[in-house]
């Protein structure tokens, strides 16, 4: 081949990956400016209940983006979508809160503490309680998750300016949890780490 088409080849090669970066946004397919950092605690998290680390995945991030910017223009509402896997966190705050991602997997886990590890029939038990975070960021067969943050301006009248802020975190977790007892014995696993 002429060295020069290879030449042309290439740079053509170039231009299209840096325009679909360009179009696509980061590669990592979310918005959340500390992905790496929530990955980690995740993972941190995961560890301490004998559960393998999640992979990053930009198709669950893109898609979990695009839905907080749906529930980012309701005010940040937290509606469930029907999407299996979705947890969903939300904060409103003067001043407006930044768009960091982290801070909801640390808000899920604290539901640790209302986990009964000691019951026979686990979801029996549990699966009433407000767990269900907690259960899906420690869950055994979850192998991916992918977030994404949308923030909206709030009317708050007694503050300076009379606006502040919310944002809506969203992270699909895929597979997502099962509520059986059977599935709630294999993947929910006691703490290991002192
Ligand atoms: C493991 O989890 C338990 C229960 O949440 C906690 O008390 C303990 O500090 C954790 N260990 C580590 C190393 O994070």
């Amino acid at each position: 081949m002429d060295p020069r088409w290879n030449a042309a080849c290439l740079n053509m090669t170039t231009a299209l990956l840096l325009l679909s970066a360009l179009l696509l946004g980061h590669a990592n397919g979310t918005n959340c400016p500390d992905a790496q950092a929530l990955l980690d605690a995740a993972n941190a998290y995961r560890a301490n209940h004998t559960a393998r680390a999640l992979t990053w995945s930009s198709a669950l991030a893109q898609q979990a983006t695009s839905y907080a910017a749906v529930l980012a223009a309701q005010q940040c509402a937290l509606v469930h979508s029907s999407t299996g896997g979705e947890s969903l966190y939300t904060l409103a705050s003067y001043p407006k809160p930044d768009a960091t991602c982290k801070r909801a997997i640390d808000a899920w886990y604290t539901e640790v503490k209302l986990y009964d590890f000691a019951a026979a029939s686990p979801c029996a038990v549990n699966c009433n309680r407000p767990v269900g975070h907690f259960v899906q960021l420690v869950w055994r067969a979850s192998t991916a998750v992918g977030c994404g943050v949308g923030q909206a301006d709030v009317p708050m009248p007694r503050m300076p300016g009379g606006v502040g802020g919310c944002k809506v975190i969203v992270c699909y977790f895929k597979p997502g949890f099962q509520m059986n007892d059977a599935a709630y014995k294999a993947n929910v696993g006691v703490p290991a780490l002192g």
